[in-house]
Protein backbone atom coordinates (compact mmCIF):
# COMPACT_ATOMS: atom_id res chain seq x y z
CA UNK A 1 0.00 0.00 0.00
CA UNK A 2 2.31 2.30 0.95
CA UNK A 3 4.97 1.76 -2.17
CA UNK A 4 1.81 2.30 -4.26
CA UNK A 5 1.19 5.53 -3.04
CA UNK A 6 4.81 6.56 -3.57
CA UNK A 7 4.22 4.95 -7.17
CA UNK A 8 1.48 7.24 -7.24
CA UNK A 9 2.85 10.80 -5.92
CA UNK A 10 5.90 9.44 -8.39
CA UNK A 11 3.57 9.54 -11.37
CA UNK A 12 2.14 12.70 -9.97
CA UNK A 13 4.86 14.57 -9.37
CA UNK A 14 6.05 13.84 -13.30
CA UNK A 15 2.82 15.08 -14.60
CA UNK A 16 3.30 18.09 -13.11
CA UNK A 17 6.73 18.70 -14.25
CA UNK A 18 5.32 17.48 -17.66
CA UNK A 19 2.27 19.87 -17.79
CA UNK A 20 4.98 22.49 -16.72
CA UNK A 21 6.69 21.95 -19.38
CA UNK A 22 4.22 21.77 -22.05
CA UNK A 23 2.54 25.11 -21.00
CA UNK A 24 5.72 26.92 -21.48
CA UNK A 25 5.93 25.04 -24.45
CA UNK A 26 2.70 26.49 -25.35
CA UNK A 27 3.25 30.07 -24.77
CA UNK A 28 5.95 30.35 -26.50
CA UNK A 29 4.05 28.69 -29.65
CA UNK A 30 1.08 30.95 -29.85
CA UNK A 31 3.04 34.09 -30.36
CA UNK A 32 6.10 35.28 -31.50
CA UNK A 33 7.78 38.73 -30.06
CA UNK A 34 9.28 41.51 -32.01
CA UNK A 35 11.35 44.25 -30.54
CA UNK A 36 10.91 48.03 -30.76
CA UNK A 37 13.32 50.64 -29.98
CA UNK A 38 12.58 54.37 -30.01
CA UNK A 39 13.36 57.48 -28.25
CA UNK A 40 9.75 57.60 -26.38
CA UNK A 41 11.38 60.53 -23.77
CA UNK A 42 14.17 62.65 -23.97
CA UNK A 43 16.00 64.52 -26.20
CA UNK A 44 13.95 64.12 -29.25
CA UNK A 45 10.47 62.26 -27.85
CA UNK A 46 7.74 62.86 -31.16
CA UNK A 47 10.69 60.71 -32.42
CA UNK A 48 9.30 57.61 -30.59
CA UNK A 49 6.20 58.81 -29.72
CA UNK A 50 5.55 58.78 -33.99
CA UNK A 51 7.73 55.34 -34.37
CA UNK A 52 6.36 53.30 -31.52
CA UNK A 53 2.86 54.27 -33.02
CA UNK A 54 3.74 53.32 -36.79
CA UNK A 55 4.59 49.85 -34.98
CA UNK A 56 1.54 48.97 -33.22
CA UNK A 57 -0.32 50.20 -36.41
CA UNK A 58 1.54 47.40 -38.39
CA UNK A 59 1.55 44.71 -35.60
CA UNK A 60 -2.36 45.56 -35.38
CA UNK A 61 -3.19 44.80 -39.06
CA UNK A 62 -1.06 41.67 -39.22
CA UNK A 63 -2.67 40.26 -36.21
CA UNK A 64 -6.32 41.25 -37.25
CA UNK A 65 -5.54 39.49 -40.59
CA UNK A 66 -4.32 36.39 -38.72
CA UNK A 67 -1.03 37.39 -37.60
CA UNK A 68 2.32 35.76 -38.64
CA UNK A 69 3.03 32.11 -39.60
CA UNK A 70 0.20 31.20 -37.81
CA UNK A 71 0.69 33.08 -34.38
CA UNK A 72 -0.11 36.41 -32.69
CA UNK A 73 2.68 38.92 -32.82
CA UNK A 74 3.47 40.49 -29.71
CA UNK A 75 5.30 43.98 -30.02
CA UNK A 76 7.78 44.84 -26.89
CA UNK A 77 8.44 48.69 -27.35
CA UNK A 78 11.58 50.09 -25.43
CA UNK A 79 12.46 53.83 -24.40
CA UNK A 80 15.95 54.23 -25.20
CA UNK A 81 15.64 58.08 -24.38
CA UNK A 82 17.87 59.54 -27.03
CA UNK A 83 20.71 57.87 -25.25
CA UNK A 84 23.44 55.04 -26.93
CA UNK A 85 24.19 53.63 -23.14
CA UNK A 86 20.45 53.29 -22.86
CA UNK A 87 19.79 51.74 -26.31
CA UNK A 88 22.56 49.15 -25.46
CA UNK A 89 20.69 48.01 -22.43
CA UNK A 90 17.39 47.99 -23.98
CA UNK A 91 18.92 46.27 -26.88
CA UNK A 92 20.48 43.19 -24.44
CA UNK A 93 17.20 42.83 -22.34
CA UNK A 94 15.08 42.46 -25.64
CA UNK A 95 17.14 39.52 -26.27
CA UNK A 96 18.21 37.59 -23.58
CA UNK A 97 15.13 38.69 -21.36
CA UNK A 98 12.40 38.66 -23.80
CA UNK A 99 13.48 36.72 -26.47
CA UNK A 100 12.69 38.76 -29.64
CA UNK A 101 13.20 37.13 -32.73
CA UNK A 102 14.01 40.44 -34.44
CA UNK A 103 14.33 44.43 -33.73
CA UNK A 104 12.33 47.58 -35.37
CA UNK A 105 14.54 50.41 -34.22
CA UNK A 106 15.95 52.95 -33.22
CA UNK A 107 15.66 56.19 -34.47
CA UNK A 108 18.91 57.85 -34.19
CA UNK A 109 21.64 57.08 -35.70
CA UNK A 110 24.17 56.91 -32.29
CA UNK A 111 21.34 54.76 -31.01
CA UNK A 112 21.65 52.31 -33.53
CA UNK A 113 25.36 52.72 -33.43
CA UNK A 114 25.04 51.43 -29.92
CA UNK A 115 22.07 48.61 -30.51
CA UNK A 116 23.56 46.93 -33.77
CA UNK A 117 26.43 45.20 -32.84
CA UNK A 118 24.67 43.21 -30.01
CA UNK A 119 21.82 42.20 -32.83
CA UNK A 120 25.27 41.36 -34.83
CA UNK A 121 26.57 39.21 -32.24
CA UNK A 122 23.56 37.54 -30.92
CA UNK A 123 22.08 37.05 -34.47
CA UNK A 124 18.89 39.05 -33.78
CA UNK A 125 18.05 40.43 -37.13
CA UNK A 126 17.45 44.36 -36.86
CA UNK A 127 15.89 47.29 -38.95
CA UNK A 128 16.32 50.57 -38.25
CA UNK A 129 13.35 52.93 -39.60
CA UNK A 130 15.16 55.97 -39.61
CA UNK A 131 18.97 56.00 -38.76
CA UNK A 132 20.44 57.27 -42.21
CA UNK A 133 24.25 57.37 -41.14
CA UNK A 134 26.24 55.05 -43.16
CA UNK A 135 27.86 53.33 -40.20
CA UNK A 136 25.17 51.97 -38.90
CA UNK A 137 24.59 48.93 -41.76
CA UNK A 138 28.10 48.66 -41.86
CA UNK A 139 28.16 46.88 -38.45
CA UNK A 140 27.20 43.20 -39.80
CA UNK A 141 25.06 41.62 -41.96
CA UNK A 142 21.99 41.14 -39.56
CA UNK A 143 22.01 45.01 -39.81
CA UNK A 144 19.44 46.40 -42.41
CA UNK A 145 17.30 50.32 -42.43
CA UNK A 146 13.96 51.01 -44.00
CA UNK A 147 15.38 54.74 -44.76
CA UNK A 148 18.18 56.26 -47.69
CA UNK A 149 21.25 57.40 -46.15
CA UNK A 150 23.01 60.60 -45.66
CA UNK A 151 25.37 60.73 -48.67
CA UNK A 152 22.25 60.83 -50.79
CA UNK A 153 20.46 63.33 -48.08
CA UNK A 154 22.97 65.73 -47.96
CA UNK A 155 23.77 65.69 -51.54
CA UNK A 156 20.08 66.08 -52.26
CA UNK A 157 20.21 69.10 -49.73
CA UNK A 158 23.30 70.64 -51.16
CA UNK A 159 21.73 71.06 -54.78
CA UNK A 160 18.65 72.29 -53.43
CA UNK A 161 20.64 75.37 -52.08
CA UNK A 162 23.05 75.70 -54.91
CA UNK A 163 20.61 75.04 -57.71
CA UNK A 164 17.21 75.92 -56.17
CA UNK A 165 17.87 78.89 -53.83
CA UNK A 166 21.45 80.04 -55.74
CA UNK A 167 22.72 79.59 -52.89
CA UNK A 168 27.15 80.43 -53.35
CA UNK A 169 27.88 80.47 -50.07
CA UNK A 170 26.67 78.23 -47.46
CA UNK A 171 27.68 77.98 -43.44
CA UNK A 172 26.72 74.60 -41.27
CA UNK A 173 26.37 74.17 -37.79
CA UNK A 174 25.81 70.48 -36.11
CA UNK A 175 26.38 68.74 -32.90
CA UNK A 176 29.90 67.62 -32.69
CA UNK A 177 28.43 64.26 -30.45
CA UNK A 178 26.13 63.17 -32.75
CA UNK A 179 27.22 61.04 -35.69
CA UNK A 180 24.20 61.74 -37.89
CA UNK A 181 24.34 65.44 -37.80
CA UNK A 182 28.11 65.95 -37.91
CA UNK A 183 28.00 62.92 -41.08
CA UNK A 184 25.08 64.86 -42.27
CA UNK A 185 27.39 68.46 -42.29
CA UNK A 186 29.75 66.71 -43.76
CA UNK A 187 28.22 65.23 -46.61
CA UNK A 188 26.64 68.82 -47.27
CA UNK A 189 29.79 70.57 -47.26
CA UNK A 190 31.57 68.09 -49.80
CA UNK A 191 28.43 67.80 -52.03
CA UNK A 192 27.98 72.08 -52.15
CA UNK A 193 31.77 72.52 -52.56
CA UNK A 194 31.95 70.16 -55.60
CA UNK A 195 28.90 71.65 -57.12
CA UNK A 196 30.79 75.27 -57.23
CA UNK A 197 29.87 76.47 -53.67
CA UNK A 198 31.63 77.72 -50.89
CA UNK A 199 31.62 76.64 -47.40
CA UNK A 200 31.95 80.25 -45.43
CA UNK A 201 32.07 78.44 -41.88
CA UNK A 202 31.60 74.53 -40.57
CA UNK A 203 30.63 75.33 -36.91
CA UNK A 204 30.31 72.21 -34.04
CA UNK A 205 28.32 72.96 -31.37
CA UNK A 206 28.62 70.64 -28.15
CA UNK A 207 25.88 68.46 -27.46
CA UNK A 208 22.80 69.80 -24.46
CA UNK A 209 23.59 73.18 -24.95
CA UNK A 210 20.74 75.42 -25.66
CA UNK A 211 23.19 78.69 -26.70
CA UNK A 212 24.07 78.85 -30.23
CA UNK A 213 25.50 82.58 -30.32
CA UNK A 214 28.93 81.84 -30.44
CA UNK A 215 28.56 79.57 -33.11
CA UNK A 216 25.83 81.56 -35.35
CA UNK A 217 27.80 85.07 -34.50
CA UNK A 218 30.82 83.56 -36.53
CA UNK A 219 28.75 82.14 -38.95
CA UNK A 220 26.88 85.33 -39.91
CA UNK A 221 29.91 87.41 -40.13
CA UNK A 222 31.07 85.05 -42.55
CA UNK A 223 27.92 86.15 -44.51
CA UNK A 224 26.68 83.06 -45.90
CA UNK A 225 23.16 82.95 -48.55
CA UNK A 226 22.08 79.79 -46.34
CA UNK A 227 22.68 78.35 -43.06
CA UNK A 228 22.66 74.82 -43.32
CA UNK A 229 21.63 72.65 -40.00
CA UNK A 230 21.80 69.29 -39.81
CA UNK A 231 20.28 69.36 -36.02
CA UNK A 232 17.46 67.49 -34.55
CA UNK A 233 14.10 69.71 -34.47
CA UNK A 234 14.56 71.12 -30.68
CA UNK A 235 17.91 72.55 -31.55
CA UNK A 236 17.59 73.70 -35.02
CA UNK A 237 13.90 75.76 -33.38
CA UNK A 238 16.60 76.97 -30.89
CA UNK A 239 19.02 78.20 -33.82
CA UNK A 240 17.02 79.54 -36.04
CA UNK A 241 15.69 82.17 -33.39
CA UNK A 242 18.99 83.22 -32.17
CA UNK A 243 20.24 83.03 -36.12
CA UNK A 244 17.16 85.57 -36.68
CA UNK A 245 18.00 87.32 -33.58
CA UNK A 246 21.13 87.91 -35.03
CA UNK A 247 20.07 89.56 -37.73
CA UNK A 248 20.10 86.63 -40.50
CA UNK A 249 17.29 86.28 -42.77
CA UNK A 250 18.54 84.31 -45.23
CA UNK A 251 16.93 80.63 -46.02
CA UNK A 252 17.37 77.83 -43.85
CA UNK A 253 18.13 74.17 -45.03
CA UNK A 254 18.24 71.13 -42.92
CA UNK A 255 17.63 67.29 -43.08
CA UNK A 256 15.46 65.03 -41.58
CA UNK A 257 16.14 65.61 -37.96
CA UNK A 258 13.75 68.80 -38.24
CA UNK A 259 10.59 66.50 -38.74
CA UNK A 260 8.82 67.20 -35.43
CA UNK A 261 5.63 68.87 -34.73
CA UNK A 262 7.28 70.43 -32.31
CA UNK A 263 9.60 72.09 -34.78
CA UNK A 264 7.32 75.31 -35.10
CA UNK A 265 6.34 75.09 -31.57
CA UNK A 266 10.24 75.64 -30.98
CA UNK A 267 11.04 77.91 -34.07
CA UNK A 268 7.75 80.00 -33.95
CA UNK A 269 7.95 82.26 -37.06
CA UNK A 270 11.87 82.08 -37.19
CA UNK A 271 11.85 78.09 -39.08
CA UNK A 272 9.95 80.28 -42.14
CA UNK A 273 12.14 80.36 -45.17
CA UNK A 274 13.26 77.16 -44.02
CA UNK A 275 13.08 73.84 -46.17
CA UNK A 276 14.31 69.99 -45.47
CA UNK A 277 15.12 67.09 -46.91
CA UNK A 278 12.65 64.02 -45.61
CA UNK A 279 11.39 60.66 -46.44
CA UNK A 280 7.43 60.89 -46.96
CA UNK A 281 5.17 63.62 -47.51
CA UNK A 282 1.61 63.19 -46.34
CA UNK A 283 0.28 65.27 -49.47
CA UNK A 284 1.92 62.64 -51.12
CA UNK A 285 -1.06 61.10 -53.84
CA UNK A 286 -0.36 57.57 -53.76
CA UNK A 287 -2.95 55.81 -52.95
CA UNK A 288 -0.87 53.57 -50.18
CA UNK A 289 -0.06 57.30 -48.62
CA UNK A 290 -3.17 58.35 -48.57
CA UNK A 291 -4.19 55.16 -46.86
CA UNK A 292 -1.75 54.74 -44.67
CA UNK A 293 -2.89 58.60 -43.60
CA UNK A 294 -6.12 57.75 -42.84
CA UNK A 295 -5.64 54.63 -40.78
CA UNK A 296 -3.17 56.47 -38.50
CA UNK A 297 -5.37 59.49 -37.84
CA UNK A 298 -8.58 57.35 -37.19
CA UNK A 299 -5.80 55.63 -34.62
CA UNK A 300 -4.00 58.24 -33.00
CA UNK A 301 -5.82 61.53 -33.74
CA UNK A 302 -3.12 63.23 -35.79
CA UNK A 303 -1.03 63.33 -39.04
CA UNK A 304 1.40 60.78 -39.15
CA UNK A 305 5.17 62.24 -39.90
CA UNK A 306 7.94 60.72 -41.64
CA UNK A 307 8.81 59.00 -38.47
CA UNK A 308 5.88 57.30 -38.51
CA UNK A 309 5.47 56.58 -41.97
CA UNK A 310 9.66 54.51 -41.70
CA UNK A 311 8.56 52.78 -38.70
CA UNK A 312 5.02 51.77 -40.20
CA UNK A 313 7.18 50.38 -43.33
CA UNK A 314 9.69 48.91 -41.59
CA UNK A 315 7.99 46.57 -39.11
CA UNK A 316 6.21 45.50 -42.61
CA UNK A 317 9.43 44.89 -44.31
CA UNK A 318 10.59 42.75 -40.89
CA UNK A 319 6.84 40.75 -40.90
CA UNK A 320 7.32 40.00 -44.58
CA UNK A 321 10.69 38.80 -44.07
CA UNK A 322 9.61 36.19 -41.85
CA UNK A 323 6.57 35.37 -43.22
CA UNK A 324 9.10 34.33 -46.34
CA UNK A 325 11.24 33.04 -44.35
CA UNK A 326 8.53 31.07 -43.09
CA UNK A 327 10.28 30.55 -39.84
CA UNK A 328 11.86 32.63 -36.97
CA UNK A 329 15.25 31.07 -37.88
CA UNK A 330 17.32 33.84 -37.74
CA UNK A 331 19.34 33.25 -40.33
CA UNK A 332 16.55 32.09 -42.88
CA UNK A 333 15.28 35.75 -41.70
CA UNK A 334 18.42 37.58 -43.06
CA UNK A 335 18.29 35.89 -45.88
CA UNK A 336 14.44 36.97 -46.94
CA UNK A 337 15.42 40.45 -45.54
CA UNK A 338 18.08 40.73 -48.17
CA UNK A 339 16.10 39.28 -51.08
CA UNK A 340 13.17 42.26 -49.64
CA UNK A 341 11.02 43.46 -52.90
CA UNK A 342 7.87 45.60 -51.26
CA UNK A 343 5.86 48.46 -52.17
CA UNK A 344 5.48 50.44 -48.86
CA UNK A 345 4.61 53.64 -47.69
CA UNK A 346 7.59 55.30 -48.45
CA UNK A 347 8.25 53.89 -51.49
CA UNK A 348 9.55 50.49 -53.35
CA UNK A 349 12.03 48.46 -51.33
CA UNK A 350 14.77 46.39 -52.38
CA UNK A 351 18.49 46.31 -50.48
CA UNK A 352 21.92 47.02 -52.00
CA UNK A 353 24.54 44.76 -51.21
CA UNK A 354 25.08 46.98 -47.64
CA UNK A 355 21.52 46.17 -46.78
CA UNK A 356 20.54 50.25 -47.77
CA UNK A 357 17.33 50.46 -49.55
CA UNK A 358 17.50 53.08 -52.50
CA UNK A 359 15.04 55.56 -52.25
CA UNK A 360 14.13 59.28 -53.08
CA UNK A 361 13.81 61.86 -50.77
CA UNK A 362 11.33 64.78 -50.60
CA UNK A 363 11.78 68.29 -49.84
CA UNK A 364 9.51 70.06 -47.43
CA UNK A 365 9.16 74.20 -46.67
CA UNK A 366 7.71 75.59 -43.58
CA UNK A 367 4.94 78.06 -44.64
CA UNK A 368 3.08 79.74 -42.21
CA UNK A 369 3.82 77.19 -39.65
CA UNK A 370 3.16 74.55 -41.75
CA UNK A 371 4.98 71.58 -43.59
CA UNK A 372 4.72 72.09 -47.75
CA UNK A 373 5.63 69.54 -49.66
CA UNK A 374 8.45 70.95 -52.78
CA UNK A 375 9.29 68.22 -54.96
CA UNK A 376 10.74 64.53 -54.63
CA UNK A 377 14.12 63.93 -55.54
CA UNK A 378 15.15 60.58 -57.29
CA UNK A 379 18.87 58.99 -56.33
N1 LIG B 1 18.03 60.34 -39.56
C1 LIG B 1 18.13 60.63 -38.16
C2 LIG B 1 19.34 59.90 -37.58
O1 LIG B 1 19.89 59.08 -38.23
C3 LIG B 1 16.88 60.23 -37.42
C4 LIG B 1 15.60 60.80 -37.95
C5 LIG B 1 14.97 60.30 -39.08
C6 LIG B 1 15.00 61.86 -37.35
C7 LIG B 1 13.79 60.83 -39.59
C8 LIG B 1 13.84 62.41 -37.85
C9 LIG B 1 13.24 61.90 -38.98
O2 LIG B 1 19.75 60.14 -36.48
Amino acid sequence: MKRNLRILLFTLAILLVIGLIFSGCKKEATEIVIGGVGPVSGEAATFGQSTKEGCELAVEEWNAAGGLLGKNIKLIYQDDKGDPTEAATVWTKLITQDKVVAIVGTVMSKCSLAGAPISQQYKVPMISPTSTNPKVTEVGDYIFRACFIDPFQGTVGAKFAYENLKARKAACIFDVGNDYTKGLAEFFRDKFTELGGTIVAFEAHPTGTTDFKAQLTKIIAAKPDVIYISDYYNDVGLIAKQARELGFNGPLVGGDGWDSPDLVKIGGTAVENGYFTNHFSKDDPRPIVQEFVKKYQAKFGKVPDALAALAYDAMQIMLDAIKRAGSTDPEKIKKALAETNINVVSGLITFDKNRNPIKSAVIIAIKNGQQVYQATVNP
